[in-house]
């Protein structure tokens, strides 16, 4: 390990717990804290996940790190304080924000994801940390320092879109949880995946972009040889949302516990907006869902789809399977 790490590191814990204390035990925390509750943190949460909170001021840890002899040089290339061009004072990335450390895989604080208390118009819902030598969002999976036992205790991980989601879920008995630091899950995220388990569910916002997000990871997941299903949350709300609607138990039993194959959870997808009395969106279902089934290999696999998909459109097994002849056909 190089030195600059070390430094950076250590600035990194330091801030951490500052943060902490400033969200627990100061005047200053205080409507955070409130915020914290009223979304259901609990203090043991709070303290699991280290959470804080970043005062206001323009350079309130940038002066503690100063007055503790750190190299400011080596930290402002984490991003954790920042410098304009030209100009010699440093002052603090975040201000005002919910403060949410991201740990690596053995426990050190690599970067922060800060939330602000009110979603304004100009400014974005999260604040992160930018890549660095410590933080390298195709890499970090959060949660997968507390994880790791439990995803290979079950054999399986399940992976969310955001880190508020895991933490959600985590209090509902689903330990086994992960999620990307903002990015599309990558091949890098999925190798480190691929060591633990095999099996993988993703449990996406429910809304399009969830969805969108749900296909394109499944279908890397799938290119890695990764079992994957896809546990649905309905009326584009997401995991949180749906806990706090639903309960911990319907989470675990209705969302958790009953994902979708991947053919299942396209059918959903492309079932949404469609009205079935309409010939062209019978037509424009029927054309989308066998692309997707003319380039599986299992004949069982068709079989049991063709029927769901008869059923559903009221068009015949025959005439179902007459079209994808045709298709498979152009293919060949
Ligand atoms: P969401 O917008 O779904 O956040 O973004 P959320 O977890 O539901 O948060 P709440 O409930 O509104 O507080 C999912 C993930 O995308 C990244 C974050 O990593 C977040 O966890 N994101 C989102 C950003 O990086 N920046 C943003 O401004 C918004
Ligand atoms: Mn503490
Ligand atoms: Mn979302
Ligand atoms: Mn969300
Ligand atoms: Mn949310």
């Amino acid at each position: 390990i190089s030195k600059e790490v070390v430094i950076m590191k250590k600035a990194h814990e330091f801030a951490s717990e500052y943060f902490h204390h400033l969200l627990l035990h100061t005047e200053e925390g205080e409507n955070a804290l409130n915020y914290l509750e009223e979304r259901g943190f609990s203090k043991e949460i709070i303290e699991k996940y280290k959470i804080g909170w970043s005062l206001q001021k323009w350079d309130a840890l940038t002066t503690l790190l100063e007055r503790k002899g750190m190299d400011l040089k080596e930290i402002e290339k984490t991003g954790l304080i920042i410098r304009k061009e030209n100009e010699l004072k440093y002052f603090d990335r975040f201000r005002g924000r919910i403060m949410f450390p991201v740990f690596d895989e053995s426990g050190h604080v690599i970067a922060f994801s800060g939330r602000i208390l009110n979603k304004s118009e100009n400014e974005a819902k999260y604040l992160n940390s930018p890549e660095s030598p410590i933080f390298q969002k195709s890499q970090v999976l959060y949660n997968l320092d507390k994880a790791r036992p439990d995803i290979r205790k079950q054999r399986n991980v399940v992976v969310f879109e955001g880190f508020l989601d895991v933490i959600a879920a985590a209090k509902a008995g689903i330990i086994n949880g992960v999620a990307t630091m903002g990015t599309a899950l990558t091949s890098q995220h999925i190798t480190k995946l691929n060591r633990l388990t095999s099996n993988v569910t993703l449990c996406y916002d429910g809304d399009k972009a969830g969805m969108e997000a749900s296909k394109r990871a499944s279908t890397s997941l799938q290119a890695q040889n990764i079992q994957t299903e896809i546990a649905i949350i309905p009326d584009a709300m997401d995991p949180d949302d749906y806990i706090k609607n639903f309960g911990e138990e319907a989470f675990r039993t209705k969302i958790i516990e009953k994902p979708h194959s991947y053919l299942s959870f396209m059918m959903i997808v492309l079932k949404r907006d469609k009205n079935f009395n309409n010939e062209n969106d019978t037509l424009q279902y029927i054309q989308e869902i066998l692309e997707i089934l003319s380039e599986r290999n299992s004949s069982v696999e068709r079989d049991l789809y063709i029927r769901q998909i008869s059923q559903e459109t009221n068009v015949s097994e025959e005439a179902i399977y007459q079209h994808l002849r045709k298709l498979q056909g152009k293919k060949a």
